[in-house]
């Protein structure tokens, strides 16, 4: 998905069946054109083949045989999954996520070399199947270190720490594949939504207090950056939105009065569901 100016245009599905829930969508979304007098469309919730019709979606989950995303099983905990999905390998599932999560995108077009994506589907499973509960995009190859292009949370899940979930796994799987190259660290594709940016902001400042809790003594940015894979400027804004930083002799100085952190640490709230490294059954796309 790309910037653009298609949030202009007037929205068209108005609502989605997936799964067992029925949804309202958020923004326009550019489905092929045979779609435009659809007001509902029916989406398979596991290969994400959308149609017109009930009839056509009860035929349709008669003979598909997915019982979750393509793609390789890459993260397992309890009774969460996380998908891979090469773009490249499943380029209409690629496509039809792209048009799904569309309808809950603002200021983001459709990129439609799906290609060059990873996507990573978040899901609950039981034992009727794996039902997506959100997902993030990658770049394959970003020459802006871009960790992630995009992030959904599906509305019916939405503020049960999922977001997070998928910020966390998207900069913990960034600082794992690349904790070799040294230096490497990541940053999502902007514009960030409100919602978007609220959520980053929770993340760091999740991490970032964190670590001053913990630590002793002084410790820079870069070090901060170093340890959590979090670009440097991402790690300045979050610590001046808490005013832990101060400007001294032309440098940025974190000050972290230990008084000020923990009424910070309150602030934040809960942790959110946290990513188990040791539980990623996974080699890193190269
Ligand atoms: N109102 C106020 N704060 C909110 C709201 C809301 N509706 N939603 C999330 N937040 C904030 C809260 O601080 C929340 O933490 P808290 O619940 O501990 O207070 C924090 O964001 C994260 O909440 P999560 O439950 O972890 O996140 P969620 O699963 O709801 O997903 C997401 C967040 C992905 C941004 C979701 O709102 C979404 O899919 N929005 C539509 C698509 C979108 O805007 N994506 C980001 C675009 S930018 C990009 O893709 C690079
Ligand atoms: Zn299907």
């Amino acid at each position: 998905l790309r910037e653009h100016e298609e949030f202009t245009k007037v929205k068209n599905i108005a609502t989605i069946e997936l799964g067992r829930y029925e949804i309202e969508t958020w923004y326009f979304s550019p489905f092929p054109p045979e779609y435009n007098d659809c007001v509902k469309l029916y989406f398979c919730e596991f290969c994400l083949n959308f149609m017109k019709h009930k009839e056509q979606l009860q035929r349709h989950m008669r003979k598909c045989d997915l019982k979750h995303p393509p793609g390789d099983e890459i993260y397992r905990s309890g009774t969460l999954s996380m998908f891979e999905i090469d773009g490249k390998k499943n380029k209409v599932y690629g496509q039809n996520l792209c048009y799904l999560a569309k309808l809950f995108l603002d200021h983001k077009t459709l990129y439609y070399d799906v290609d060059l994506f990873l996507f990573y589907v978040l899901c609950e499973c039981d034992d009727r199947g794996c039902h997506m509960v959100g997902y993030f995009s990658k770049e394959k190859h970003s020459e802006e270190s871009y960790n992630l292009a995009c992030i959904l949370t599906l509305p019916p899940y939405q503020r049960k720490g999922y977001g997070k979930f998928l910020i966390a796994f998207s900069v913990d799987a960034t600082a794992y594949e690349l904790s070799k190259k040294e230096g490497k660290v990541g940053t999502p594709e902007r514009p960030l939504s409100d919602l978007g940016l609220l959520s980053y902001r929770g993340y760091w400042t999740r991490v970032l207090l964190d670590i001053l809790k913990k630590h002793k003594g002084n410790i820079s940015i870069k070090e901060l950056s170093d340890m959590t894979a979090i670009k440097a400027e991402d790690i300045l804004s979050t610590l001046q939105s808490l005013e832990l930083i101060q400007y001294r002799k032309g440098q940025h100085v974190i000050c972290a009065d230990p008084k000020v952190l923990d009424r910070h640490l309150k602030a934040a709230g809960r942790g959110g569901l946290d990513v188990d490294v040791s539980k990623l059954i996974w080699t890193p796309y190269k």
